[in-house]
């Protein structure tokens, strides 16, 4: 048996693994009358994941770039779902999101922030921000922002990061460099991005403490999604074989999000990072609290521009 072939079977603590699927981690879970929104429903992993939770029987609010796209991917998956639209680069946009979410007076049992974007070519802004950060993690951040209330108390919230983390820059965020003027490169900058989003998490983990709620971040796997399509023909072969190397189904790529969102195995992990419906180790530095506490007041205060 091949090494590759050895670590896809494998299984870790949790019972779940590698090929675990997102219909596997939730098999026997009654999820009716739980709410769980997820960010991004209108593609790859948001898709599956919402796809699951509602066969579950969660009322799932799923958002898209527009409530359309969202409601034609949602109506797919039963009458319990409830399309919101959500432009994470536009904060009136997600601001409006969170307010009609709440508006809608149904707790969250769970967030998903699973939308985002990956590696663009060449250095992109959004009201002066390099665009992956503004809308992988400063859109998000934004939403939890207006969702806070919202919250039930053994809410939890999982973020999206991804392996990638570790191509961020020494230090995880150039604070200085979130415009990308100083220098930009694709990954380097969506490494930035989900090294924020893990941040994010550990910071609101931290924030949590004492409340029931919990806060994680996941690496998905790498999956062949559309997540590919801002890639470079150069960009593409690469990211092609390593998807063909170490490739993840959608079907298991959505596991971990759905496994970290609702296993009552997971009720009391707060702040950790998972990989293949586990926990795992990041990046060292992704543990400094104070550069996670940095990132949420310089978040705050991007955030309160577009108050
Ligand atoms: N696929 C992988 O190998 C992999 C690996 C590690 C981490 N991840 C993470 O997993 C998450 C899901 O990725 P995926 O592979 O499922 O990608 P995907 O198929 O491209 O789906 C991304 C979703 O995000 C939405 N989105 C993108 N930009 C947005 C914006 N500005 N405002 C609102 N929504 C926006 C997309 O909407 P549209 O359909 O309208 O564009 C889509 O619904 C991402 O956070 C990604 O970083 C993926």
């Amino acid at each position: 048996m091949s090494l590759l072939a050895l670590l896809k079977g494998r299984r870790g603590a949790s019972g779940f693994g590698y090929a675990s699927t997102a219909e596997e981690v939730t098999a026997g879970l009654d999820l009716s009358g739980r709410t769980i929104l997820v960010t991004g429903v209108t593609s790859g992993l948001g898709r599956e994941t919402a796809r699951v939770l509602a066969l579950r029987g969660a009322h799932v609010i799923g958002t898209g770039r527009s409530a359309d796209s969202a409601r034609e991917i949602l109506a797919t998956f039963g009458p319990n779902t409830t399309a919101v639209a959500c432009e994470l680069s536009e904060p009136a946009s997600v601001r409006a999101a969170a307010a009609t979410v709440t508006a809608l007076g149904v707790p969250l049992d769970a967030v998903i922030l699973n939308a985002g974007i990956m590696a663009l070519p060449r250095l992109e802004r959004k009201y002066g921000y390099e665009l992956q950060f503004f809308t992988n993690h400063i859109g998000h951040f934004i939403l939890m922002q207006g969702l806070q209330d919202s919250l039930t108390p053994g809410a939890r919230v999982v973020a999206l990061s991804s392996t990638a983390h570790h191509g961020a820059p020494r230090g995880g965020i150039e604070f200085d460099n979130l415009t990308g003027e100083k220098g930009y490169g694709a990954w380097r900058a969506y490494g930035q991005a989900k090294f924020a989003n893990l941040l994010f998490a550990k910071e609101l983990a931290r924030r949590f403490e004492g409340t029931g709620r919990t806060a994680n971040a996941v690496h998905p796997g790498v999956i062949i999604t559309n997540l590919a399509r801002h890639l470079n023909p150069v960009m593409k072969f690469g990211f092609g074989v390593a998807s063909v190397v170490m490739c993840k189904t959608v079907e298991q790529g959505a596991a971990t999000q759905c496994y970290v969102a609702v296993h009552p195995g997971v009720a009391r992990i707060s702040g950790q990072y998972f990989d293949d419906c586990n926990v795992a180790a990041p990046r060292a530095d992704a543990a400094d609290a104070a550069t996670a506490r940095k990132l949420w007041e310089v978040s705050e205060a991007i955030a309160a521009r577009f108050a």
